[in-house]
């Protein structure tokens, strides 16, 4: 069983942020990676869609033999993460914005979120700020558009640029000196959104910290990965256009690997 492969899914190809952080820590795992392709973007779409198609990804890669399960999405976290939990016996690790560290980190006392509507909008999130905000104040920011400028490969481009300075720009304006990445796409922008915001402004993500309560779920429960299973494979599904994506891979994996038709 501790050869057996992690499923990682998101909605496209942000969870990728996520599985490069899982790939450092842990080379030795097999892993096994979904974008929802077809479906992306999920930040504006119906919790029950999401959890729809959250369970059907999560169905697959429990066929394909995987022995944990990360949701490498924000959006598909905050809508499916309890069900996902209660449905299977085996470790399934969310994400949720960083609020906490990034409490710790502000000296002004403004934090900013960026993330999607269906984050923000969700009660994970409203518990996750009751619990951990305190005397912070958090300001949040929907980021419509922004996975699909990702998704299309446009780390970079003037259009890209404009929609994130038109984003930041009243977080700033309002004295935030910490922003928090609240989706896994955003990891790939990190370098232009340094550019555009002034140096002290600390950028949180949580790609590392999942890879390390992976770690931790696998030894608790004896399913770590022998150090010598190496090299460990890693197998690529989209529901959307896998040519589309395995030209993506290069920049966002660092290899073009073979993707398949994912069949849910
Ligand atoms: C999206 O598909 O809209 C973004 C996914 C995320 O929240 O990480």
């Amino acid at each position: 069983m501790s050869t057996a492969p992690v499923g990682v899914f998101d909605s496209g190809l942000g969870g990728l942020s996520v599985l490069c952080e899982i790939r450092r820590l842990l080379p030795a795992e097999s892993l096994l990676y979904v974008a929802d392709s077809g479906h992306v973007p999920y930040g504006e779409r119906s919790t029950d869609f999401i959890r729809g198609r959250s369970l059907a990804i999560a169905d697959f890669l429990l066929g394909q033999g995987a022995k944990a399960l990360v949701v490498a999405c924000n959006t598909a976290t905050a809508a499916a993460v309890n069900e996902l939990r209660s449905r299977y016996d085996l470790p399934v690790i969310g994400m949720e914005p960083a609020v906490k560290p990034a409490t710790a980190a502000t000296r002004s006392g403004v934090v900013g979120v960026l993330a999607t509507t269906g984050t923000l909008q969700s009660a994970k999130f409203a518990a996750l700020l009751d619990r951990f905000a305190g005397t912070t104040r958090v300001l949040t920011q929907p980021c419509p558009g922004l996975v699909e400028c990702i998704e299309r490969g446009e780390l970079a481009s003037p259009a890209t640029e404009a929609l994130l300075r038109r984003l930041v720009e009243p977080l700033l304006s309002a004295g935030c000196d910490t922003l928090i990445l609240g989706c896994t796409h955003y990891p790939f922008i990190k370098p232009l959104l340094q550019r555009l915001v002034p140096a002290e402004v600390v950028l949180i993500d949580t790609g590392t910290a999942v890879a390390r309560q992976l770690q931790a779920r696998l030894a608790e429960q004896q399913l770590l990965a022998p150090l010598d299973n190496r090299p460990a494979p890693v197998r690529f599904w989209s529901s959307g256009d896998p040519q589309a994506m395995h030209t993506r891979l290069p920049i966002l994996w660092g290899e073009a690997v073979e993707v398949l038709p994912l069949p849910v």
